[in-house]
């Protein structure tokens, strides 16, 4: 077990290799030529990469990869993506293209509203607190008044404060619950720091309110922090064309697929173990979008599969039907999404990202990674009700398992040719490469 250490994140990135070597690795020097490879030798774009978080030894690489040919509300754009995951980013190519063709996405914001709360305890008269607050909101307004003078400029801002009684839920527990615009910024900071001020004017006003009594004057706050469950910070993306244009076959026809492929999105929608899949291939397209564009995808996680459990019951994020002869397919999904602060103007391949698509604003960053859900989620399910999943993954596994058995370049062309026309299985590349080498 390694010793406890103090003064770790003091230590140069050399001496965090080292002591890590040390104590984790028995002194292996490979593990420290692994660590060093992966610095990158231009040393200025290093250090802003070590400068982003702490205690950085090493850089870890994800595949940035683009997907052509979405169409969405008239405009062609290059998707930028960011994932490992084989398969993903063919996938969203494909349903891209088989769309274009058809209308291309339309999508829409609905609202942009985001949510901070300040959780406070109060042992009195609920009435009074009430007449307390509608005092003292112009004040808590005021205070803010330096943080919100610039979003303000922008047209954002504290949309609303509203005094809410949990005493039901929890002895004595109230919330200030606070609404913001941040227009093109995901706003994290801004609305913490609206929070906490908010927090500090209410608990020192209180002090000095004549109606409160010794003990009402002494309001004590919990914790002051924005939300993620976002449900008024919504965009919405559909595709649609005539049944008879969706993909047919042999053993399909348009309609029997159309068919199929809104029993496959009802199934999400009333089976939470199905729901939760569905939800995870959405989520493929619109992390590597997001994670692209230097978003939080952790919050943008939250917030979508708390959505999805709205009604109480954990369902499909997308909704699929037949109007008349047209087949309509949509998504409907909370995304908190900036184009502004954070990583936007840091990352070099972020700031491409979003020259790439045109340098959005955040509405349009909304619509662009909504699309890019549902597009994957089209993909998904026009694979498992036709070929089921593997075919096409395996394909594009395959090249991750030549790469576990360390196959030459001439290895890899031979057994790509001879795997274009046998199915894939792990068992079955370790075949064919025993066989090549024999
Ligand atoms: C795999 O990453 C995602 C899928 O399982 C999604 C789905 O089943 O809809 C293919």
């Amino acid at each position: 077990m390694a010793p406890v250490v103090s003064g770790f994140s003091k230590l140069s990135k050399a001496d965090k290799i080292k002591w890590l070597a040390e104590h984790h690795f028995n002194n292996d020097q490979n593990t420290i030529n692994t660590l060093t490879t992966y610095w990158n030798s231009d040393q200025k774009l290093q250090q802003l990469h070590d400068e982003f978080t702490e205690n950085t030894i090493s850089n870890y690489y994800l595949p940035f990869s683009v997907a052509p040919n979405f169409l969405i509300n008239g405009t062609r754009y290059t998707l930028p993506m960011t994932i490992e995951e084989s398969s993903v980013v063919a996938a969203a190519s494909k349903a891209a293209k088989f769309w274009q063709n058809r209308g291309g996405f339309k999508a829409e914001v609905i609202a942009t509203t985001k949510v901070g709360q300040v959780h406070f305890m109060y042992a009195g008269d609920s009435e009074k607190l009430q007449r307390f607050f509608t005092a003292t909101k112009p004040l808590l307004l005021e205070a803010v008044s330096s943080i919100t003078k610039n979003m303000e400029k922008r047209g954002g801002g504290v949309k609303e404060i509203v005094l809410k009684d949990k005493t039901t839920e929890i002895e004595n527990y109230f919330q200030l619950h606070c609404t913001f615009e941040t227009v093109d910024a995901m706003g994290a900071n801004f609305i913490n720091s609206c929070l906490e001020q908010f927090a500090k004017t209410f608990v020192a006003e209180a002090k000095t309110y004549d109606d409160f009594s010794d003990h009402e004057k002494n309001i004590e706050i919990i914790m002051s922090i924005l939300s993620n469950y976002v449900p008024e910070c919504i965009v919405q993306a559909t595709v649609s064309c005539p049944i008879n244009e969706l993909p047919n076959g042999v053993d399909l026809s348009s309609k029997q697929y159309a068919k199929k492929f809104v029993q496959a999105v009802r199934i999400a929608e009333v089976e939470p173990y199905r729901a939760v899949t569905h939800n995870k291939g959405i989520m493929n397209g619109i992390d590597a979008v997001v994670l692209a564009t230097g978003n939080d995808f952790r919050a943008i996680e939250a917030g979508a599969h708390a959505y999805a459990a709205k009604d109480g019951k954990y369902k499909s994020l997308t909704h699929a039907e037949i109007q008349d002869d047209q087949f309509v397919f949509s998504i409907k999904i909370p995304l908190a999404l900036g184009t502004v602060g954070g990583l936007t103007s840091l990352h070099p391949l972020v700031k491409l990202s979003l020259q790439l698509l045109g340098q959005p604003n955040a509405k349009k960053l909304m619509e662009i990674t909504a699309v890019a859900g549902l597009a994957q989620n089209f993909a998904a399910i026009n694979s498992l009700i036709t070929t089921g999943i593997q075919q096409g993954h395996m394909k594009m596994h395959l090249m991750n398992i030549l790469n576990q058995f360390e196959a030459t370049n001439t290895e890899k062309e031979q057994l790509i040719a001879y795997f274009k026309t046998n199915p894939v299985s792990h068992s079955e590349v370790a075949n064919q490469i025993e066989k090549l080498r024999s």
